[in-house]
């Protein structure tokens, strides 16, 4: 089945936030590269270049190891293999936290390096003064609630939010201040279903979930965990569509086989004088 959108021109913040509520959910994957960028854009709303790169692309153990100069790289490089879908680019641990001018130094970094219209910062009302002042300078952003991977040492692990009132309503309060900050959407990420329902009640820009069931406004994974392309771990709330590990294996394996055997290159490969 097609799901490739008209390419009229790339959605804004404003096509996303007006999506708040409506029958069709916002549809997001990550992309780190041009290559699986070109090939996601026809079909999805936004494109994610998420810190989660650090963990796929280069094998760190958390988020926490990548910088901005990653993030920038892989921002452009998003853009350069995208012209439909809204591409937000995540700030990385270290990048905002410290003071709401720091964080407008480097957003603002991130847009005008990467041509990227949105940024993704994750934290809940501790964040919401620095989501303020950036809005109110010209960056948009997108809030990050619930398990924030960047907390992983604070969190004491990858663990689903939300299972006692008290950090239910924490994290109730953490949506409500990213959206009252001015936030044009939020990812909701590992968080119980009631709690993900009153929040997408509560607020009134769309929350995009992963791990935080389908009452969510949007949708978003990992591309590499839908591909079956990283097998390191496959979270629970992972629909995985394709095999690609095994295919590349497999490719690998040929390659390997037929350069051992002599069978590649063939004369077709090879350059003749004329
Ligand atoms: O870094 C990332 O890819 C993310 C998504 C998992 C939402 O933040």
């Amino acid at each position: 089945m097609s799901t490739v959108r008209p390419t009229a021109r790339r959605l804004t913040v404003r096509d996303i936030k007006a999506r708040k509520g409506a029958a069709e959910p916002v549809v997001c994957l990550t992309a780190y590269t041009t290559p699986m960028a070109r090939l996601l854009d026809p079909h999805v709303d936004m494109l994610l270049v998420g810190d989660s790169l650090g963990m796929v692309m280069y094998g760190m153990p958390t988020t926490l190891g990548v910088t901005l100069e990653m993030m920038i790289a892989h921002g452009q490089a998003v853009m350069r293999g995208s012209s439909r879908a809204l591409v937000v680019v995540d700030m990385p641990f270290g990048s905002v936290q410290e003071s709401p001018a720091l964080a407008f130094r480097h957003a603002a970094r991130m847009l005008a390096e990467t041509g990227a219209a949105a940024v993704k910062i994750e934290g809940g009302r501790e964040m919401a003064e620095t989501i303020a002042f950036l809005v109110a300078r010209g960056v948009p952003v997108m809030g990050h609630v619930g398990l924030r991977p960047q907390m992983v040492h604070a969190l004491g692990g990858f663990r689903a939010q939300g299972r006692d009132d008290a950090e239910a309503e924490s994290l109730l309060d953490d949506a409500r201040a990213v959206a009252e900050a001015g936030a044009f959407s939020m990812v909701v990420e590992g968080t119980v279903e009631d709690v993900a329902v009153q929040m997408t009640e509560t607020v009134a820009v769309p929350t995009i979930g992963i791990g935080a069931s389908a009452a969510c406004d949007g949708q978003v994974l990992v591309t590499e965990d839908v591909l079956g392309l990283f097998t390191d771990f496959t979270p629970r709330f992972v629909r995985r569509y394709a095999a690609l590990a095994d295919t590349v294996e497999e490719a690998a394996a040929a390659y390997a086989a037929d350069v051992r055997a002599r069978r590649f290159p063939g004369p077709e490969h090879t350059f003749a004088a004329k």
